[in-house]
């Protein structure tokens, strides 16, 4: 099938045309970061309003650059949630009104299931496998037993991983949103230059806290006697990544030993750093892992990823009605596609 497929869940307004669920033609994003920075996180109001000015202009791009028309689309797939209710509302729109007008069969697709499928387009992965979903709002473990059979086996009892990379930039004075900020100083930092908490670390089950080792960054930061800079400034966000990282590594292996999965989809914004990848990476030779990242693109927030559950959904004849709503909140366990 041809799919156009939309994403307006947070600060990205995108669209992208994918084939049989595989075939990237286009994958248009059009971020708002640049107005959400002043105010040092998302505003969703602002959010809404930017999604509608781009949503057109964007879906226009990604049709072009597919060198497609409307005509040529036989279906569209949309994020139906989670996220902010307004920014969803308005790519959900944009979609059941496609949908409506060119007759075309619809499927509402939750924002995660996208995010841990999205490696699938990028070589085969078999079934089953466990998915690490860190972005600026989810940190979880997945069981992925097939499309639409998700298991929860952890979560962040606080802050997603995103959303600590993203305060504790802010509280280091950087740049929103912070992760690749902290990324870029780490990679001239030393890791091990102060020791940050690894909450949860030891604890035997498979969740996560972030908001300790950002608590841990601001007491070091206001024990300093004058602002942090230069070398001093990487070995702190080097040090932070790697607490944040080792976390996320030692209890994705503990998951993969609970569950005695051998493959593992690192998914999500925070899947782009780079420390996590190299710790990921050795982890997996050391234990015999298989690991994937997706590339960049297809980590950050982007409409292409829905594809592999949309295709799957409307191949098998499922078609959501025209009054499908958005949801705020949709524990991916209850997809009920
Ligand atoms: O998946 P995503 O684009 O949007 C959400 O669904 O939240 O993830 C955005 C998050 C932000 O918190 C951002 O700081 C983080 O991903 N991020 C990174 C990096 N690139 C993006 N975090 C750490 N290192 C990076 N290189
Ligand atoms: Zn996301």
């Amino acid at each position: 099938m041809l799919l156009l497929t939309i994403e307006s869940s947070c600060d990205e307004t995108s669209a992208a045309v994918v084939r049989d669920g595989r075939q990237i033609l286009s994958n248009i994003v059009a971020s708002q970061v640049d107005v959400h920075a002043r105010y040092g996180g998302v505003v969703p109001e602002l959010a809404s309003r930017k999604h509608v000015e781009a949503i057109t202009v964007v879906i226009d791009e990604a049709l072009e650059q597919a060198g497609v028309s409307l005509d040529d689309i036989e279906g569209v797939a949309v994020t139906r949630g989670p996220g902010l209710v307004g920014a969803l509302l308005v790519g959900l729109s944009a979609a059941k009104a496609i949908a409506f007008a060119r007759d075309l069969p619809l499927v509402g697709v939750h924002h995660i299931e996208g995010h841990i499928l999205a490696a699938l387009m990028e070589g085969d992965i078999a079934f089953p496998y466990l998915a690490l979903a860190v972005s600026g709002g989810h940190t979880h473990l997945y069981h992925v037993e097939g499309i639409g059979r998700y298991r929860i086996l952890g979560r962040t009892l606080d802050d997603a991983a995103g959303e600590a990379f993203d305060k504790v930039a802010k509280l280091l004075g950087l740049g929103y949103p912070g992760g690749v900020h902290i990324d870029r100083l780490a990679a001239k930092g030393d890791p091990e230059a102060i020791s940050f908490p690894r909450p949860l670390l030891h604890k035997k089950n498979l969740n996560f806290s972030f908001s300790g080792i950002k608590t841990a960054v601001l007491n070091y930061v206001k024990s300093q006697p004058g602002p942090i800079e230069g070398a001093h400034l990487e070995n702190v966000a080097a040090s932070f990544q790697a607490a944040a990282a080792e976390v996320l590594c030692q209890k994705t292996l503990r998951a993969a030993r609970e569950t005695g999965l051998q493959r593992v989809v690192v998914a999500g914004g925070v899947a782009c750093n780079s420390g996590l990848r190299r710790q990921m990476q050795l982890l997996a030779q050391k234990e015999g892992l298989e690991v994937h990242f997706p590339s960049p693109a297809l980590c950050g927030d982007n409409a292409a990823m829905l594809a592999v559950a949309g295709d799957h959904y409307l191949s098998s004849g499922f078609r959501a009605p025209l009054d499908l709503n958005a949801v705020a909140s949709w524990p991916l366990d209850r997809v009920g596609n």
